[in-house]
This record gives C-alpha cells, structure tokens and sequence, in this order.
C-alpha cells in the first residue's frame, strides 16, 4: 500500500482524511489517484497518523514518483543554476522545511516534558525585558523560586544558560585563585565541579565516592580535618548519572562544623525531592528549567545566602566572567534596580514563571510525592522484569531510575527501538556506567502514569522481541498493583486522620 491508500486505511474514508487535514476532499481523492502523497504534506502526515505514517516514508515514496527538483547546491557538485535562477553559493544544500518535532514520551535524564500551560505561556507575544509588565513578572519568578527552593534568600533568581551556566556563576564568584574547595564526585557532575574549581584558579580536593553510592559524610570530614585550609565544599545532592541522592542535610552540618561555604547541585533534585535552603542552611546553590520544573531547558535557577554575598562583595580580585558577575548581574536581577546587563530569553522567562505557577498550584510536597508514587509503580514493574536497580534502596532517587541492562541483551538497540517504534526517550549510562545502565526518568510532568504503563509494555515488548525472557504484561501488573496498594494506605491515613480530628 503507498501512503496514499493507508491514510485511507487508518482514517477510514477519504472523506474522514480531509476532514482530519482539513483538505479538500478532492485533493485527497488527487493523491489516491496518483498513488503517493506530495513531499510537502510529509509533516503534517506523521502528525495526523501519530507517526504510525513516517514523514521520511512520505518523503521517500514522493521521491521515487516525481523527484524534488534541487533548488539548492547538491553536496559536493558544483553549482549550477537552473534557467534563470541565480543561486546564493551560501545557500543551505538541502531543501529545508519548517521543522516539527515528533511527539515523544520523554522519561530520560531531561529535558522532561513541558506542560501544555508552560507551552502555551512561551508562545505568548515578546515584550522587552524592561516592560513595566515584565519587571513585575520577574518578581513574582523569584517569589516562587523562593518558594520551590524554601529560602527567604533575597538573591534568588534564574541566570540566563542552562544547569552548566548556573554552576560556574556559583564556582566563578566563590572561587578566587588560591582558594581550596573540597568536592565530593559520586559520578559525572561531581567531574564537572573540579574542573571548574581548577578553570576558576582554585584548588581542588577529591572526596571520591563510588558511583551509585551517596557521598560518605565521614570521608567528607576526614577531608575537612586534613585541609583545616578549605574554604569552600561542593557536592551534587541528586547525582543524575547514577540515580543516587546523597544526605544533604548530614554533609553541610559537616562542612559547617569546620567554618566552609557550601556549593550545592540541585539540578536534578529541585521539584522532584526535598530541597531545604533555609532548614539545611545551603550557602549556594543551582538548578536547571529542565528537570523536576519541567520547563525548556536554558534557565539556571540560583540563590545565594547572604553569606554568600558578602563573600563575593569583600574578593579585592575582578570576577573572572563578566557575564556571571554577581555583582552586574544584580544592577538587573537585584530589588532596586533594573538595568540592561544582558538581553534576558523573555518567553523562556514566562514558561519558567508558569512552570514554578504549577508547582506552587499543586503543592510542593505533592510534587515530591507524585514523583515517590510513579517510582514506587516504575520500580515493581521494572524488578518484576528482572532488573536490578544501581543504587541501594535507601538512597534511590524517585525521578532517576538507573537500572543495570541485562546481560547478553544489545541495550543501545533496546533505547533505539524504544525511540523508533514506541516514540519513548530514556537514558543511557554514561562514563564508566556506559552500556551498563539504562536511566528512566520521572521528572516534573513526566512523571504521570501513563508514562509509567507505556515504559514498560514498550520495554517489555522491546525486550522480549530481541529474545530476552519477559512474561509481556507482568510489568504492568506490577506496576497496577503498587499504585493500588499505594491508593489503599493513603486511604486508610486519610480515615485515621478523619477520626483523630472527629
Ligand atoms: C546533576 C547535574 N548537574 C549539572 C548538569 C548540567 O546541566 P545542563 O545540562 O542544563 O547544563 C546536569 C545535567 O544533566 C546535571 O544532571
């Protein structure tokens, strides 16, 4: 059947086709007729059928019928222009179209899902970034990041960059050459923290931990006694290479203990499971739009203790960045003034806004709870498999699930069928965890329970086709049951407390 014929087929009628594209009935009965559908209708195909017909097979059978003429310069022929026409020598090689990506279910390591809310609220019109209208948007943004962080800390705001940006604006101001910072690495971001310890001219010591375990407080201490010279302590509360959360709480008692500043990653664990400034006493610490916020990735949510201030207003050195200088970035950020430091991403600044509205509309216990319970049914679903999780019970993470990928099983082919057939993103292992783990994410708006049930009837089936032994719809199972044991206890709590308060 061409393309044609089983758009017919999935729709029914040709009527039914141009209803649902909005054609002329006529030009779908054209199609039929010649047998193939034209290139420029590829797009909007994979839409209407929900990929079941791909663009590219579109593309390919037009193709065939009535080749595209090349407007463009072909790879590696020389340009020739055709008739009249004159041809840009830049122009691209290929014909290009409007790009639209495909729907997927995303429950890797982030990006995550955006809400249709945030969507909607990014495609509102652009204002400048000194409106009137947009300056009292940002501060209603910092009072709700205030909010997500539970923090009264007055430096709270997004920086203009992703998780990568938000961390060297906390190592670029704290860190002045000389200074020795103690950073603990269970996986890669702990990595990423020495080298911009060393970039910022500091001086870095290792507390290693292996990956998949949380970071030791004792060998942090250990640390801290034989460097009474440390100023500062860096460690990554949610490790989203490994899946493992380290007790945060435990580990800034310590660096308190001996007089440090602490720097905290909170990229994957803002949203997604408690995150205490004020309680823990955190100096500073960084986040990212794209995980547990579920919002589009390019906004780094910061805050700074007023400690941490002071330590940055008193350096006698310039900030190595001009960019991430705290002290510019107040004139824009900052309660009294706003002036131009940098063209701030307005419509992104709107979808992070919306973004933390809904966090704040559902609760922030909620959200840490939504994400426990779709763990909870992710989990006896993924063990009812026979996989195994990386990381010991107690220090699981519920948003980043990193099991380890059964032996004798190709699991690159396993993420590339998940993706090409079920259109469903999870993740793979990185550094010394490559091809050894598969990473499922449940973060912010991915984290819903028909994320859950598809992952794994899509694993399951994956799984079995290549020949692994998976009794196909146990995982489900699984998963129904915890949800229903789950709903029974929250139940019976709810009763009890009716009667207490009776
Ligand atoms: C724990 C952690 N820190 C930092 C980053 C860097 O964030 P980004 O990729 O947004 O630059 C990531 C990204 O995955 C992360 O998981």
């Amino acid at each position: 059947m061409n393309c044609a014929e089983r758009l017919v087929s999935i729709f029914g009628s040709q009527a039914e086709v141009a209803r649902t594209l909005r054609l002329d009935r006529a030009l779908v009965s054209h199609w039929v007729k010649s047998g193939y559908v034209p290139a420029r209708w590829a797009m909007e195909i994979e839409h209407a059928t929900d990929g079941r017909i791909l663009a590219n097979e579109v593309l390919n059978e037009a193709n065939a019928k009535k080749p595209v003429r090349l407007k463009s310069r072909p790879d590696g022929e020389t340009f020739i222009p055709t008739g009249s026409e004159k041809m840009n020598p830049f122009a691209p090689a290929k014909r290009i179209q409007s790009f639209h990506p495909p729907q997927r279910t995303l429950m890797g390591p982030g990006p995550t899902e955006i809400h249709p809310r945030v969507l909607t609220t990014m495609s509102q019109p652009a204002i400048g970034y000194l409106d009137p209208v947009f300056v009292e948007m940002m501060e209603e943004l910092k009072s709700l990041l205030r909010y997500a962080y539970q923090t009264k800390n007055p430096l709270t705001f997004p920086v203009s960059g992703p998780g990568s940006v938000g961390m060297e604006y906390c190592f670029v101001n704290m860190v002045a050459p000389g200074t020795k910072v103690i950073v603990c690495r269970n996986g890669v971001f702990g990595g990423r923290m020495i080298e911009n310890v060393e970039r910022a001219g500091g001086i870095p010591v290792v507390v290693e931990d292996e990956w998949g375990k949380p970071v030791d407080p004792q060998k942090l201490e250990d640390a801290l006694k034989k460097n009474p010279d440390a100023r500062i302590v860096a460690f990554v509360h949610a490790e989203t290479s490994t899946g493992a959360q380290s007790d945060a709480k435990t580990l800034i008692e310590v660096a308190h203990k001996h007089d440090t500043l602490v720097i905290m990653d909170a990229v994957t664990s803002l949203g997604g499971t408690p995150v205490l400034l004020d309680e823990w006493g955190v100096d500073a610490v960084y986040s990212a739009s794209q995980k547990c916020l579920s919002c589009t990735p390019g906004l780094s949510p910061v805050s700074f203790s007023e400690r941490v201030v002071e330590h940055v207003k008193a350096r006698k050195d310039k900030i190595h960045s001009w960019f991430m200088d705290m002290n510019l970035l107040l004139g824009y950020w900052g309660a009294s003034t706003r002036t131009y430091h940098h063209t701030a991403p307005t419509n992104s600044l709107f979808a992070l806004h919306e973004a933390l509205l809904l966090i704040r509309e559902e609760g922030l216990e909620n959200s840490w709870a939504r994400a426990h319970r779709h763990h909870v049914a992710l989990k006896a679903g993924l063990e009812s498999m026979g996989l195994t999780f990386l990381v010991e019970e107690k220090y699981q993470l519920p948003q980043m699930n990193a099991v380890r990928t059964p032996e004798g099983i190709d699991e690159a082919q396993v993420r590339k069928t998940l993706l090409n057939e079920f259109n469903l993103e999870i993740g793979a292992g990185l550094g010394p965890l490559a091809g050894k783990i598969w990473r499922f994410g449940l973060m912010g708006y991915s984290a819903r329970p028909e994320n859950v049930m598809l992952c794994l009837s899509a694993l399951g089936s994956v799984m079995s086709d290549m020949g692994h032994k998976v009794h196909v719809g146990d995982a489900e199972a699984a998963a129904h049951q915890a949800y229903a044991s789950m709903h029974s206890t929250e139940a019976k709590q709810k009763q009890a407390q009716k009667k207490k308060a009776a």
